[in-house]
């Protein structure tokens, strides 16, 4: 077993990243922040027909998927098993028999390679993604988290350290994208289908902001605006007149994202920091992705956007995580178990 005090580091080791914590099973190999590969199996086509993620539904499509993400990871990578420096895994958060299949593999690698195991907690990996597209990227900035699971602005302090400055008292921004979709009747996953219909409308009824007015703390709340969008559905439905069904996604969809794209950019502001990231599925939509450009414009802020594919659950973002642990030597032992949930902080 190699030695942890003793651990040589080096300067652009070769990070195999793994992640199951959902639907998605994912392997990516890293050279420093340089991605050499970056392969995916999603089970949400199968998951769609349940209308949501079925654990043991998922736990069986990380199980079948696995070996082949990884073997394929290492191929396009055009390198060998023997490489790797160093194996990082998502440890949590998420679906317990799902992560337990991504980390028994990555202990088994570490284990057989005699390489440093790296536990990364998913979230942080949603952070670290925008190191991806700009390898200079370097702390203090101000990252807005919104994914299925959180909806954060953080200060993030180094590479290591952040600190939550805003959050929501209910659900996520991606879970209340979910549950609208269910009342339009759209399929799962739900925010990319909200966000194609929205396209469609406009935003012209008057729905409850995301923001939560008169908080001593600035903080989101979602479930006034899913109940609104609820409301105001049923009653035309009871009245048998039509929904709009487009009018009500786009003014949804400004409702819960314009307060996280303007409060960003005021605590980039507060705290006199020049740079702005983002990460987590919901920053995949186009209208937020367009609100933060034109705001961290208007405010002269450099804002680092990671590309679609890395904002929604990728390996990647798990190894350019693992690369910050590394080179911080925080190295798990074999014994690290998964973690259904980690407080954000
Ligand atoms: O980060 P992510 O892939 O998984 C979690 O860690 O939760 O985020 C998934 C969430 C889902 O709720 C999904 O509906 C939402 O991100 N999402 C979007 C879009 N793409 C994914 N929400 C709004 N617009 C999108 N284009
Ligand atoms: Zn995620």
């Amino acid at each position: 077993m190699y030695d942890k005090s003793s651990f040589k580091i080096k300067n652009n080791p070769v990070i195999m990243g793994i992640e199951s914590s959902c639907d998605e099973t994912a392997c990516a190999i890293l050279r420093g922040r340089k991605i050499l590969s970056d392969e995916i199996i999603s089970s949400a086509a199968v998951q769609a027909k349940y209308g949501g993620v079925v654990p043991e539904i998922a736990s069986r499509a990380h199980t079948d998927a696995i070996g082949e993400v990884c073997e394929a990871a290492v191929k396009n990578a055009g390198i060998s098993f023997s490489d790797i420096d160093a194996v990082a895994v998502t440890y949590g958060a998420g679906l317990l028999g799902a992560l337990l299949v991504g980390l028994s593999y990555a202990k088994a690698l570490a284990y057989a390679l005699n390489v440093p195991l790296i536990a990364v907690n998913h979230i942080r990996g949603h952070i670290s993604a925008a190191y991806l597209d700009d390898e200079l990227l370097k702390p203090p900035f101000i990252t807005l988290l919104a994914s299925g699971g959180h909806t954060a602005i953080l200060y993030t302090k180094s590479f290591t350290q952040f600190e939550v400055l805003a959050s929501t008292s209910d659900d996520a921004a991606g879970e209340a994208f979910d549950k609208c979709a269910r009342v339009l009747g759209l399929a799962y996953p739900g925010g990319p289908n909200v966000q194609r219909l929205a396209e469609k409308g406009q935003a012209n009824i008057n729905f409850p902001s995301a923001l939560v007015k008169n908080s001593v703390r600035t903080q989101f709340s979602y479930s006034g605006l899913k109940t609104s969008v609820i409301n105001y559905c049923h009653t035309l439905e009871q009245r048998g007149e039509e929904v709009p069904k487009a009018d009500v996604a786009a003014s949804f969809q400004q409702a819960a994202l314009n307060p996280l794209a303007d409060k960003t950019v005021e605590f980039a502001r507060k705290y006199g920091v020049t740079t702005v990231t983002a990460g987590g599925g919901v920053v995949a939509n186009g209208y937020l992705r367009e609100r933060l450009i034109k705001e961290c414009g208007k405010a002269g802020l450099k804002l680092i956007l990671p590309e679609k594919r890395y904002c929604t659950d990728n390996a990647a973002m798990i190894a350019s995580e693992g690369y910050n642990q590394y080179m911080a030597r925080n190295f798990a032992d074999l014994d690290l178990n998964a973690v259904a949930a980690i407080p954000l902080k």
